[in-house]
């Protein structure tokens, strides 16, 4: 039997350290705790950029000029709107599903009211990732307001991204303050190199299925708790903790039954994630401008004793921490925070896929097989109960 084995071969549990592709989109480095896309910092992206802007830059691998971002913006503008057909569909979804479900079954959907669904052209593939990073913001918005038994409310073009996702949602221009700093979460998850869920969508395009499908897998994959389900856990977690005094006693009792910490610790990251630092100040200012610093200061106190106690074993605030806070702030509802997640990371997916698909190959690796061999087969009338 050529069956591979134990000792034959390095098993990597869940893949650490294995090298899946090359790619030029975005570098981490985990020791120092620094992040770029496209060789740009992102400490000067969330400084100077915009998420659009951005997301031009991670599809592309340049920062437009005027006239490229105009088209693009454009380009993303009038994609903004919903197929009548998934809006019917989406008002006899059961209302209490999970925003995650619904966006993945939404993008999914997009494969079939797509009108050049059969195009596979270069410009088709772009084509079609522009139309997710446009057309999620609304699904996610149009979902939450049938939910609420509110009337969807259509996208508003001279708005930004992400202040007309905040429109959508909530039925009002925001103000200054909420608009840039979602604007600046956004670009924070924009791209985070071969995570799970890009992995997970580059795996399903490999087998030159399409955009659709593969933004499909990826969304479910960001859906768990251990990857963009964290900054739910992480509100709940202050919710059970309640108070600035019971942190310490939550914290070290937690840690003695070794439970984890959401918002804490990295596969890359041994350093403090270089977008936690960031979504810091911009929750505290959130927060402050809210008239409501509780949580964040159960933050910081939840912060201090976790590196205290195991950050000489690389467990940090990871960006999922304070992005909780923040769209907590904002008024987004718990269970939307990962699919805010997903609005942004649908670049950096697209930007893999579209990458990887230059020169594909099917992804198929192998496992170490540790069952029987050479069983003999019983009939089934004579097997014994
Ligand atoms: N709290 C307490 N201990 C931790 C934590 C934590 N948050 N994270 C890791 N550890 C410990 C873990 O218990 C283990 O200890 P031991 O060696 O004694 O068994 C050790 O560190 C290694 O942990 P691991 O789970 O094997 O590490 P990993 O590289 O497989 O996992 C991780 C990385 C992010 C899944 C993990 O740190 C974790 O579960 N964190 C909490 C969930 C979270 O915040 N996820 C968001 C990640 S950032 C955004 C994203 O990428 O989606």
């Amino acid at each position: 039997m050529g069956c591979l084995t134990a000792g034959e071969q390095k098993y990597s549990r869940g893949l650490e350290g294995v090298i899946a592709a090359i790619s030029s989109i975005s570098c981490i480095d985990g020791d120092e705790g620094n992040l770029i896309y496209r060789g740009y910092p992102i400490e000067v992206l969330a400084k100077y950029s915009t998420y659009l802007e951005t997301a031009f830059l991670i599809l592309y691998g340049h920062l437009p000029t005027e006239k490229e971002f105009e088209d693009f913006r454009e380009n993303i503008k009038s994609n903004y709107e919903l197929h009548p057909g998934m809006i019917d569909t989406i008002k006899n979804f059961m209302m209490d599903a999970h925003p995650m479900d619904v966006i993945r079954s939404m993008v999914s959907m997009m494969g079939i009211f797509c009108k050049d669904k059969r195009e596979f052209s270069r410009e088709a593939k772009y084509l079609k990732a522009i139309r997710v990073i446009a057309k999620i913001p609304t699904m996610i918005a149009a979902f939450h307001r049938l939910r609420e038994g509110k009337e969807i409310i259509s996208p508003d073009k001279s708005l930004t991204y992400s202040e007309n996702f905040l429109y959508m949602m909530f039925g009002e221009k925001p103000d200054e303050l909420s608009a840039k700093v979602l604007d600046i979460a956004l670009i924070l998850h924009a791209e985070h190199g071969m995570n799970a869920s890009t992995f997970s969508g580059m795996v399903t395009a490999s087998s030159l299925s399409d955009i659709y499908s593969a933004v499909t897998s990826a969304i479910g994959t960001l859906k768990g708790p251990l990857h963009g389900g964290a900054n739910e856990r992480v509100m709940s977690m202050l919710d059970e903790i309640k108070s600035l005094e019971d942190v310490k006693p939550f914290i070290e009792s937690a840690l003695a039954e070794k439970r984890k910490i959401m918002g804490f610790g990295h596969r890359v990251y041994k350093a403090y994630d270089p977008r936690a630092k960031i979504l810091k100040d911009w929750a505290y200012k959130l927060c402050e401008m809210k008239g409501d610093l509780l949580h964040f200061k159960m933050g910081d106190e939840i912060e201090k004793i976790m590196i205290e106690k195991v950050g000489k074993r690389g467990i940090y605030p990871n960006v999922d921490f304070y992005s909780g806070l923040v769209y907590t702030h904002l008024g987004i509802p718990r269970d939307i925070f990962t699919p805010v997640f997903a609005m942004s990371r649908s670049v950096g997916w697209t930007a893999h896929i579209l990458e990887y698909l230059e020169s594909n190959r099917i992804y198929r690796p192998r496992a170490i097989y540790n069952g029987p061999i050479d069983l003999e087969y019983i009939p089934m009338e004579q097997r014994e109960e």
